[in-house]
């Protein structure tokens, strides 16, 4: 019965995304438990300033680990830490500053945090972005491609000797329920080849993210290191203000908290077990999730799964990033 429950509210979307998703499912029984603390963990939150990554992070130092608190550049990387400091007395927490639109910056970053930080038990690849107008990285990428996609690559890969050190270790990576709408935009993997939409873009760089998720977990598998994607349903957060007033507005008495929105990354961060018996899965709500509603409409072929994995592998290499 509770399944059942649980996949009526995933299929009615707003119930399910929104704050009567997360209060009914913690209700039902099966309902997974909290996580331990994680006292002696080092945990790696991108886009921590705000939202849902200032959320996790504060949700990780509750539970006693090291936080890296990192934002885009060492003012907003010091909000970050004022904020969980404030929020979580006595919490442990390090600044870190990169800006991860750019492969140059997140080398420049991973090089120095391996080389000082003997382990890191989870990265949390979070930031994210959508831009009105299309928007070139410093590499020349479109930016939500560079910041979604490429970056959390780059950051896992760099980081997997450190992730490795701690295994088992775990990569989360915050995709969107929006990239059910979405299929892998073959062969066009930036999408220079169609007019700007943010919402779509968006989307489609999160369909990938959940690809490249999905990919990089089989790889790294054997070294020690789980690699999932989850989406976090809607969020009030600095970015949905921004970007999404109208839709925003719209969702007001149902939208969730930051906190509501982290649940998910935290617990599979921090949780004991039952995130490490897997990999490669898209969560939502403690549970793995389908990545296709919509079948035959947004499914991909193995060549264009490849295909992505070749192009983003290119990418890193002209940047001077080893991939796998
Ligand atoms: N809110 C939702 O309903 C929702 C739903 C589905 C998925 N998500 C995903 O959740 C994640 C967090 O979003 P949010 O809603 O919490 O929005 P948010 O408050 O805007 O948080 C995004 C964070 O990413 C940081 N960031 C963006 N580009 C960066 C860069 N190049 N380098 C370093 N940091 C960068 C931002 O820093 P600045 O503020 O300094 O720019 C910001 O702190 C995103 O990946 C988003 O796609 C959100």
């Amino acid at each position: 019965m509770d399944n059942v429950v649980d996949t009526i509210l995933d299929r009615s979307i707003a119930l399910g995304y929104g704050k009567p998703g997360l209060e009914i499912r913690r209700r039902l029984p099966g309902w997974p438990e909290d996580p331990p603390r994680r006292e002696g963990a080092v945990m790696l939150v991108t886009g921590a300033a705000s939202g849902i990554g200032l959320a996790a992070a504060q949700g990780f130092a509750r539970l006693g680990a090291t936080v890296y608190a990192l934002a885009r550049n060492d003012g907003r990387a010091g909000e970050a830490v004022e904020r969980i400091a404030g929020a979580v007395p006595g919490a442990d927490v390090r600044p870190a500053s990169c800006d991860l639109s750019s492969l140059k910056a997140i080398h420049a970053f991973a090089e120095e945090f391996a080389a000082r930080e003997p382990r890191l038990d989870v990265l949390v690849n979070n930031a994210g972005v959508m831009p009105d107008e299309r928007t070139t990285s410093a590499d020349g990428h479109e930016l939500m491609f560079a910041t979604h996609v490429l970056a959390p690559l780059a950051l896992a890969s760099l980081l997997a000797p450190v992730l490795e050190r701690s295994a088992p270790s775990r990569v989360i990576n915050v995709s969107s329920g929006g990239m059910y709408g979405q299929a892998l935009p073959a062969g066009d993997w930036e999408s220079e080849l169609d007019s700007y939409s943010p919402k779509k873009f968006y989307a489609r760089t999160k369909r990938e993210e959940v690809v490249i998720t999905e990919l990089l977990a089989e790889r790294v598998r054997v070294r020690g290191i789980v690699v999932h994607s989850m989406h976090p349903g809607w969020v009030d957060t600095e970015g949905v203000r921004r970007w999404m007033p109208v839709f925003r507005k719209l969702t007001v008495p149902i939208i969730r908290t930051p906190e509501q929105g982290a649940d998910t990354v935290v617990w599979l961060g921090a949780a004991a077990s039952e995130p490490l018996a897997d990999a490669g899965r898209f969560w939502h709500d403690r549970r793995p999730r389908p990545t296709h509603y919509r079948l035959g409409a947004t499914e991909e072929s193995d060549a264009d799964r490849r295909a992505l994995w070749r192009y983003c592998q290119d990418a890193l290499a002209e940047a001077g990033i080893d991939g796998w």
